[in-house]
């Protein structure tokens, strides 16, 4: 069959297969492409047990798998065929020399952009998915045109805003769709050609374009915004378990203001996952090599309060059970960085075990689609960790349970059947706020919410 286009995206990780199997969907006269370098990743993508959880993926996949959609490790060849690539490698924090602990590591980006100049014989679109610096697409550019075979590149930026957990819908119903171009003939040329794309079924007015860098900078923006949201009212949780006050009516009498809005106000144990620190460990990063140091510190302070928070959660569990973890064993509901994912990257599960490890406590590990991230994350420290589906079976014989995942399954628990099976006195540490308090309070428990009054019986 004849396919009018033929898109490629390089990186078949939490982003790019997502995105693609979407653009399949949708689009049933392009052909898609996803390559990685990760041979088990890809074999992964064409089975039936796919490397990304997502509700929806699953059915997408299966349906467009094999007809417009390939999964394979062919990138030289995929560059040849396509028309236009999007780029989604990943692009981590850096850990080594200049920039180490804030500015992004590049170095698979560049290397995938000499791949892409070496095997091109024709003109093409590059698509920038992934996360990056301000005028990152300069260097793409400059590297694309160092081979002198004449070959026209226009590299367009097209960041992601989809959520994990809700990447279908995010995918299916944006808020928005941003593509930032140069303003050049030929660049409004291709950023014409990405909006023909998604206008296959994102409504024309939510389709923003703009310049190159002002769309590479939203991206970062974004995040930044969103994660300080989560840090405005995780710093104010802490001032309400001072005051008596109650952290759930702040943010109610706070979010009604339309103008502030409700969403994302809601108090947690931390946020995680691989975007927010990264990002904005970027921004600033980005804002102190321009030197500008008042605006750096600002968000800077996004990350620091992230850290206080999770520091402060354990050391809260530490004060309530008579300062000492020592052989206790400790229940940890949830280990996913949000609920309805297996992602664990930056969970603040991750950092809260750790620490717990660190003061002597047996921990039993529960999350219903995380296990293997989580074994994975706490190897070679886990001697005194076990790992079990079933949440009932998993608080056995504990002394807490601590909730650092928001999990729905959480909600509707037997609690008393749960109280039952543990040590007494039993406690719940809710890093989410998602239980009834006053219930597991009358159940027996000793509960301890976030930015509300503890309840405890002695
Ligand atoms: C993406 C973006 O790339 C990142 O910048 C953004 O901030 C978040 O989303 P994500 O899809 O979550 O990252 O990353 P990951 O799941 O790690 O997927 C990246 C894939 O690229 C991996 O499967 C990796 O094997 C592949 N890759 C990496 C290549 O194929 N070639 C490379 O050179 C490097
Ligand atoms: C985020 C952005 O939302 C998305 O637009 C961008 O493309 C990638 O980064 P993601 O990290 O997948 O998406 O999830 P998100 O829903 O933003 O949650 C991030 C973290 O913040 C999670 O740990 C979550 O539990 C926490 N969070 C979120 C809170 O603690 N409180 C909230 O009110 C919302």
């Amino acid at each position: 069959m004849n396919f009018e286009k033929n898109i490629l995206c390089i990186g078949a990780g939490y982003v790019g297969g997502p995105t693609m199997a979407i653009i399949a969907y949708k689009c049933p006269q392009y052909r898609v492409t996803v390559v990685d370098m990760n041979s088990e990743r890809i074999a992964e993508w064409n089975s039936d047990d796919l490397p990304v959880y997502e509700p929806g993926l699953d059915k997408i996949v299966k349906t467009v798998r094999g007809r417009n959609l390939f999964f394979n490790t062919e990138i030289e060849q995929g560059i040849k065929e396509a028309e236009i690539i999007f780029v989604s490698v990943n692009t981590p924090t850096k850990t080594f020399g200049a920039g180490a602990g804030l500015a992004a590591d590049l170095q698979y980006w560049e290397k995938t952009a000499r791949q892409i100049c070496q095997c091109a014989q024709s003109p093409k679109i590059i698509v920038e998915k992934s996360t990056l610096p301000v005028r990152t697409a300069l260097a793409m550019e400059r590297i694309l045109t160092s081979n002198d075979n004449g070959i026209r590149f226009d590299v367009l930026s097209n960041p992601e805003f989809l959520a994990e957990g809700t990447a279908i819908n995010d995918l299916e119903n944006p808020d928005r769709v941003l593509i930032g171009s140069r303003q050049t003939e030929s660049g409004l040329k291709a950023r014409d050609e990405l909006v023909e794309i998604y206008a296959n079924w994102v409504p024309i007015e939510r389709i923003i374009t703009s310049d190159t860098w002002s769309s590479e900078l939203s991206k970062l923006a974004a995040n930044a915004f969103l994660a300080q949201r989560i840090s405005s009212i995780n710093s104010i949780s802490a001032l309400c378990e001072k005051t008596d006050a109650n952290i759930t009516d702040v943010a109610n009498a706070v979010g009604t203001d339309s103008r502030v809005g409700n969403r994302f106000l809601n108090v947690s144990v931390g946020f995680g996952g691989s975007c927010f620190e990264k990002d904005i460990l970027n921004l600033v990063y980005l804002c102190q090599n321009y030197a500008l140091h008042e605006v750096a510190d600002y968000w800077a302070s996004v990350v620091k309060i992230n850290e206080y928070q999770k520091n402060r959660f354990v050391l809260n569990m530490i004060t309530a059970m008579f300062n000492t973890l020592v052989g206790k064993k400790i229940c940890l509901f949830g280990f996913a960085f949000k609920a309805n994912t297996g992602d664990t990257r930056e969970s603040p599960a991750i950092f809260i075990a750790k620490r717990l490890i660190e003061e002597k406590a047996e921990l039993v590990v529960t999350d219903p689609k995380a296990l293997k991230n989580a074994r994975i994350d706490l190897n070679g420290i886990d001697s005194n960790v076990s790992y079990m589906e079933d949440p009932y079976e998993a608080a056995v014989g504990c002394h807490a349970i601590a909730i650092l995942t928001e999990w729905d399954l959480y909600r509707n628990l037997e609690f008393e059947k749960i109280y039952r099976s543990m040590i007494k006195p039993a406690f719940i540490f809710d890093g989410r706020n998602i239980l009834d308090h006053k219930k597991l309070f009358q159940i027996g428990f000793n509960v301890f919410p976030i930015g509300k009054p503890a309840l405890t019986h002695f």
